[in-house]
């Protein structure tokens, strides 16, 4: 791999001597100006390779410039069919839905642009359903940032500078048997969302039988269950769906981050009783589903379905999980580790912040989940051997 944009063989941009003002200050960007990419690796603009762990925070599941993206990509140039309106019908759109419902429980998809929005239209679709409004979920959830989906979320400083959030909006605690029962009301209860593995709230696996729980509740008080599967899903616990792993099965499932290989896309899959609620004009998005998104999805879901490549992802977690219990073992920083599949989480008994710098600095590139706890979320086509280069930088950095 060369430092030059990847695919273009153009020279680098000449190096910008500081970031610019230009963008909005919403993001604390760290680090290099980023030129390139190539399967699980980054180019910095000085030619630094960094292994990222990050995978743009669970976006690049085929990693950087994967062939089948590539590939799908250039079909919907060559049909010269970027964006088409949803008043009319695409094949990849409707291709990609019959996929998805083909794979899991659902009978119908929606397509839309990103994680928030596919949660945000999972809200609406479970009020219509239900003919009720209040939505119950947990501590430690993350399910975005737009209004109803910033209410649904557990960090009070992302929610505090824009109260009063959407009201009817609940979080109790996270795999508290009788909170939930206690929130969870037959007259008032539109829907509960949970995230079978949360993410952003620092790496948990539910507790697949108090998921179970929830389940009969709903069932037995005409609510509907949303899984979020925003970061969870399609192949990185090392399961198409993550709720496979739990005997649990929702209503409503949300899908966002690896779903188009990079291009941004939601998904929102639904049961035929949710689906029956809903009629044209109840929800729209002006870009969802389009026939490059599609297109690309389509050839995404398909190459993360094969059963190979999930045992794939199986082995390596498993083996990654192993090679983190090792470490914990050795280093006393480490208070917990936790995960499946690729995406696991060190807790430490301080800051994870400066870890995480000084990984990059190493050529390492890992992130925060919640202020303690190390993520890594590397591409699911990672190998064993940048795997170990990995773990063994994380080492050093945390001896
Ligand atoms: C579980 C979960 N839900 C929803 C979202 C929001 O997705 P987006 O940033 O695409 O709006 C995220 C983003 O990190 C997430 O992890």
């Amino acid at each position: 791999m060369t430092a030059t944009p990847t695919g273009t063989g153009a020279a680098p941009p000449p190096a910008p001597a500081s970031p610019t003002r230009a963008l909005l200050d919403v993001y604390a960007r760290v680090g290099p100006l980023l030129v390139a990419g190539e399967g699980a690796e980054l180019v910095g603009q000085d030619g630094t390779r960094y292994l990222d762990f990050v995978a743009g925070i669970g976006v690049n599941a085929l990693g950087y410039n994967h062939p089948v993206v590539r590939a799908a990509i250039e079909r919907a140039l060559d049909a010269g069919m970027i964006h088409v309106s949803n008043l009319y019908r695409t094949e990849p759109g409707e291709r990609l839905a019959e996929e998805l419902v083909a794979r899991s429980f659902a009978d119908r998809a929606f397509f839309c642009n990103s994680g928030a929005e596919a949660n945000e239209a999972a809200f609406k679709f479970a009020r219509k359903w239900s003919g009720k409004s209040e939505i119950v979920a947990f501590s430690g959830s993350f399910h975005g940032r737009l209004f109803a989906t910033l209410a649904a979320t557990d960090r009070p400083d992302y929610r505090k500078p824009f109260e009063p959030l959407v009201p009817g909006i609940r979080i109790v605690p996270r795999e508290e048997w009788a909170a939930v029962d206690h929130a969870i009301s037959a007259s008032r209860t539109a829907a509960v969302i949970v995230e079978p593995v949360q993410g952003e709230g620092g790496i948990h696996p539910l507790d697949a039988e108090w998921l179970g729980f929830v389940r009969e509740l709903c069932d037995s008080r005409g609510v509907a269950v949303i899984f979020d599967e925003v970061q969870c899903g399609l192949g990185r616990t090392g399961t198409l769906f993550a709720y496979e792993q739990t005997g649990v099965v929702p209503d409503i499932l949300t899908l966002a981050k690896p779903l188009a290989g990079g291009l941004p896309m939601g998904a929102v899959l639904v049961t035929s009783g949710v689906a029956a609620a809903l009629k044209p004009g109840d929800h729209a998005t002006t870009f969802g589903g389009g026939p490059l998104v599609a297109g690309v999805a389509l050839d995404v879901v398909r190459t993360i379905a094969d059963p190979a490549f999930l045992d794939d992802v199986r082995r390596k977690g498993a083996w990654l999980g192993a090679r983190l219990g090792q470490l914990a073992a050795r280093c006393p920083r480490v208070r917990e580790v936790r995960g499946r599949g690729l995406l696991w989480g060190l807790e430490l008994g301080e800051p994870a912040a400066p870890a995480v710098a000084a990984a990059r600095q190493r050529g390492l590139l890992v992130l925060t989940a919640g202020p303690q706890v190390i993520r890594l979320i590397p591409p699911l086509v990672i190998t064993m051997e940048e795997l170990e280069r990995g773990v063994a930088i994380l080492e050093q950095v945390l001896a």
